[in-house]
């Protein structure tokens, strides 16, 4: 897989593939380029039986420092609604696979965003996160609104949002933004951890049980539990749901093969 803006190893551990951000003198500012990238990888990435997890990163000094502005400054409203550019983000929210963000310095607007695209965060402690696209006169518009508010609570998310005040690593954990925060020598390695404690798991299990969890967000509740409840039984017409109950009863470790 070549690609201009992004690094793709598909085999960084076993079952674990890992995307690179590669617009460093930029601070991976995301531009439209770069993010249908992360959209065609992800793809691959989500149809190939070789990978059950997935590390996003960027470099040690940023995630990414959001939207590319200056792609976006010339552009009127239409221009943005004709782009499109959302549906690229859609695309990539239904990614069935888990995505682990591993973060250090800037995840800032759309790279906050992006952060919260993932199903979990491990950052360094010079991790910064920020929503400050009220500093030029705009809003976030990849989810930020909802996503943070739901991930931080209302007060912080609207600090966020409209001071545009970046918080830390440390306070980014306490709000429930994060999982783990790790030195900067170890945020990749901790993450590709991370993903592979989940690529151990029966990847089917795996795939329905992310489909359940992100359901609470967009869901009643009697609707959630309808959902998980559906999913819940339907893991029991595969081999894995075998295979892992009686791996238990004979003591014995899991073999899952995804069927
Ligand atoms: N878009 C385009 N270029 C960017 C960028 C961005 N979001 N962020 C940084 N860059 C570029 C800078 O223009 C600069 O390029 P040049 O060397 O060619 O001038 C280079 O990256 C380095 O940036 P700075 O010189 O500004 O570095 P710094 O260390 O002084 O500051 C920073 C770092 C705090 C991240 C600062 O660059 C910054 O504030 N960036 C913008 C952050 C921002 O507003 N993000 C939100 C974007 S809008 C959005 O994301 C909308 C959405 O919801 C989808």
């Amino acid at each position: 897989m070549a690609y201009e803006f992004i690094l793709v190893e598909p085999q960084v551990a076993p079952y674990v593939a890992l995307i690179r951000l590669n617009r460093p003198k930029e601070y991976n500012a995301l531009n439209l380029q770069l993010m249908g990238e992360i959209r065609d990888a992800l793809s691959v990435l989500d149809n190939d039986d070789a990978v059950r997890a997935i590390v996003i990163t960027g470099n040690e000094k940023a995630f990414a420092a959001g939207a590319d502005i200056k792609q976006m400054a010339g552009k009127s409203a239409v221009d943005m609604l004709k782009i499109d550019q959302f549906s690229t983000w859609d695309a990539i929210r239904r990614t069935k696979k888990p995505l682990i963000a591993a973060v250090s310095g800037f995840a800032l607007g759309g790279g906050c965003e992006l952060v919260m695209h993932c199903d979990m965060v491990v950052a360094s402690e010079t991790a910064q996160f920020g929503q400050p696209e009220i500093n030029i006169g705009v809003m976030p518009g990849a989810g930020g609104t909802q996503r943070l508010t739901k991930a931080v609570g209302k007060v912080r998310a609207m600090e966020m949002v409209l001071t545009g005040r970046f918080i830390s690593a440390e306070e980014a954990k306490d709000a429930g933004l994060i999982n783990k925060i790790v030195p900067v020598a170890l945020y990749l390695d901790e993450a590709i951890k991370m993903a592979s404690a989940v690529a151990e798991k029966s990847p089917i299990a795996v795939q329905l049980a992310k489909e359940s969890v992100l359901k609470a967000f967009d869901t009643h509740l009697q609707e959630g539990l309808y959902f998980e409840r559906k999913n819940f039984y339907m893991l029991f017409a595969t081999e894995d749901q075998k295979e892992g109950m009686n791996a238990f009863v004979e003591k014995r470790k899991p073999d899952f093969k995804g069927q």
